[in-house]
C-alpha cells in the first residue's frame, strides 16, 4: 500500500486498521455522550467561504509568529499525552513539525523526556498541569527552562469527568509481560503496529518522565494522573504565580468565555488558545470556533489568540484565522498520521494542511495568511457564541449578530 494519504480521514482510517482497539480508543477520547466532540467539527462545517473570481495574486505566504516563534504556517502541535500510538512518539512528531517548520507543544503526560524532544525541535513549548504543590509544580518548569522550552501551555480546563457512551479503552497500569499477555488478542490482531514495536526493541511506555520529582524515578501515567486528581483546582492567583515564575510567554489552553480572557490578560498570559481539550472535558460546551470570534475582538488587541479543536484541513485553518486565530493547534490530526506512518505520517498530515490552506488562499485571492479577514468567510446567523460577557464589557468592540449563550 502506498504510505502517502491524501486526507487526515483517510490517516484516521489507516490508525483505526493499524492500532490496537484500546490505542485506537484513547486517542478517540471525547467524554459522556460526545457532544462536544462532535460539534468541534461541525461546526467548521456550518461555515463557508466568500471566493473571489479574479484578483491580483502571486506567490502565497503562510508564514506568522506565535509567541515570538517564527512560524511557516499558522498551525502547532498541540500537547497530547500517552502516545502508545508508536514507539519514537513525541519525539517523531517533534522531528515532522521541525522539518515543517512548525512549533511543538510536549504535554506533561508525554511518554518522553523533553530534552530529547527540544533537541528534536527547539521551538518547543512545554504543557503543564496544576499537578501537586507549587514546589513540584516549580521543579517541573526549572526543568523545562533548563531544556530549553521556548513557553509554556497552562492546561487547566478538565473535570475529571471518566464515563464514554460509546465505552472507555482499557489502559494497562504498565505494561509487563502478563498484561501483554492479557491484551495479546488485540494486540495480535494488529501486527504492523506489533511489528514497529518488535523493531524497536521497546514496549509502548507508559510512564510520564517530565512529572518526575527531584531525583525520583518517572512515575507511571496512572499514578501521575492521580496525583493531578488529588490537587485542588488553581484559582487566579495561581495562574499570575506561573505567569510570573515562568520567565517567557506563558500561553493558558481553554479559554471559551470573555471574562475568564479579560482575567488572563490581567494575570500575565501573553496568549490563549480558545478550546474545549478536544471535547475531551465537559461534554455540552459548544465547539471552540463559535467561541473564537468574539474572544478575538474581546482580547486580541491585548495578548495573540489561538484556537484549538476540531482543525481537520487546511481550510479549518484558514477559517478559524479570517474569524481572528493567529494560528490553530492540531490534535488529533497528527496523532492518526503519527499512526498511520510514524514521522513521515505527521508530515504527510501538515503537508496536507499546507495545501488546503493554500488552496483556499488562492481562491479567496488573498497573497498572505495575516490578510484573511472575516469578509472571506460565511458565518451563518446564530453561530458565534458570546459566553460570559461582563455586563462592562459589552462595548469590548463586540458586533454583529451574536448568541447571548451564557451571560454572566
Ligand atoms: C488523546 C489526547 C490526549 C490529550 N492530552 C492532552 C494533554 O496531555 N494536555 C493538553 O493540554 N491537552 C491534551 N489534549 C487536548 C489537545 O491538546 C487539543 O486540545 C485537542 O486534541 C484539540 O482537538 P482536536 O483533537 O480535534 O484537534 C489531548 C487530546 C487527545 C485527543
Amino acid at each position: 500500500m502506498n504510505p502517502w494519504f491524501e486526507t487526515v480521514a483517510e490517516a484516521q482510517r489507516r490508525a483505526k486498521k493499524r492500532l490496537p482497539k484500546s490505542v485506537y480508543g484513547a486517542l478517540i477520547a471525547g467524554s459522556e455522550r460526545g457532544q462536544t466532540i462532535e460539534d468541534n467539527q461541525k461546526a467548521f462545517t456550518e461555515l463557508g467561504f466568500a471566493p473571489h473570481v479574479a484578483g491580483p495574486i502571486g506567490e502565497r505566504d503562510q508564514s506568522t509568529t506565535v509567541l515570538g516563534q517564527q512560524l511557516s504556517m499558522p498551525v502547532l502541535i498541540s500537547p497530547t499525552g500517552v502516545q502508545a500510538v508508536h514507539p519514537d512518539g513525541e519525539v517523531a512528531v517533534a522531528r515532522a513539525a521541525a522539518a515543517r517548520g512548525i512549533a511543538m507543544g510536549l504535554s506533561s503526560f508525554a511518554s518522553k523526556p523533553i530534552e530529547e524532544v527540544v533537541a528534536a525541535n527547539p521551538a518547543t513549548f512545554f504543557q503543564l498541569y496544576w499537578c501537586g504543590g507549587k514546589d513540584e509544580i516549580l521543579q517541573r518548569m526549572a526543568r523545562a527552562k533548563a531544556a530549553g522550552a521556548v513557553g509554556l501551555i497552562l492546561t487547566l480546563d478538565w473535570s475529571f469527568s471518566h464515563g464514554r457512551d460509546w465505552g472507555s479503552p482499557v489502559i494497562p497500569e504498565k505494561l509487563d509481560l502478563r498484561t501483554m499477555l492479557k491484551f495479546a488478542p488485540q494486540t495480535l490482531a494488529r501486527p504492523r503496529w506489533l511489528a514497529t514495536y518488535v523493531r524497536s526493541g521497546r514496549i509502548p511506555d507508559l510512564t510520564a518522565p517530565n512529572m518526575t520529582v527531584g531525583d525520583g524515578p518517572a512515575p507511571g501515567f496512572f499514578g501521575a494522573y492521580g496525583e493531578w486528581m488529588g490537587t485542588s483546582a488553581p484559582d487566579w492567583a495561581d495562574v499570575r504565580w506561573v505567569c510570573a515564575q515562568w520567565d517567557g510567554p506563558v500561553l493558558l489552553k481553554g479559554v471559551m468565555r470573555v471574562d475568564d480572557a479579560l482575567r488572563a490578560v490581567d494575570a500575565g498570559v501573553a496568549a490563549i488558545s480558545v478550546s474545549n481539550h478536544g471535547g475531551n472535558n465537559l461534554d455540552g460546551t459548544p465547539a471552540a470556533i463559535r467561541a473564537l470570534p468574539v474572544l478575538a475582538d474581546a482580547v486580541g488587541s491585548q495578548i495573540e489568540v489561538l484556537l484549538d479543536g476540531g482543525v481537520r484541513r487546511g481550510s479549518d485553518v484558514v477559517k478559524a484565522v479570517a474569524l481572528g486565530a493567529r494560528a490553530v493547534l492540531i490534535g488529533r490530526a497528527y496523532l492518526w498520521g503519527l499512526a498511520a506512518n510514524g514521522q513521515a505520517g505527521v508530515e504527510n498530515v501538515l503537508d496536507i494542511l499546507r495545501g488546503g490552506i493554500d488552496s483556499a488562499l488562492l481562491g479567496l485571492r488573498k497573497t498572505r495568511i495575516t490578510d484573511l479577514d472575516r469578509s472571506d468567510v460565511v458565518v451563518p446567523a446564530g453561530f458565534e457564541l458570546a459566553l460570559g460577557v461582563p455586563e462592562t464589557a459589552g462595548a469590548a468592540g463586540h458586533s454583529g449578530d451574536r448568541t447571548e449563550a451564557a451571560p454572566a
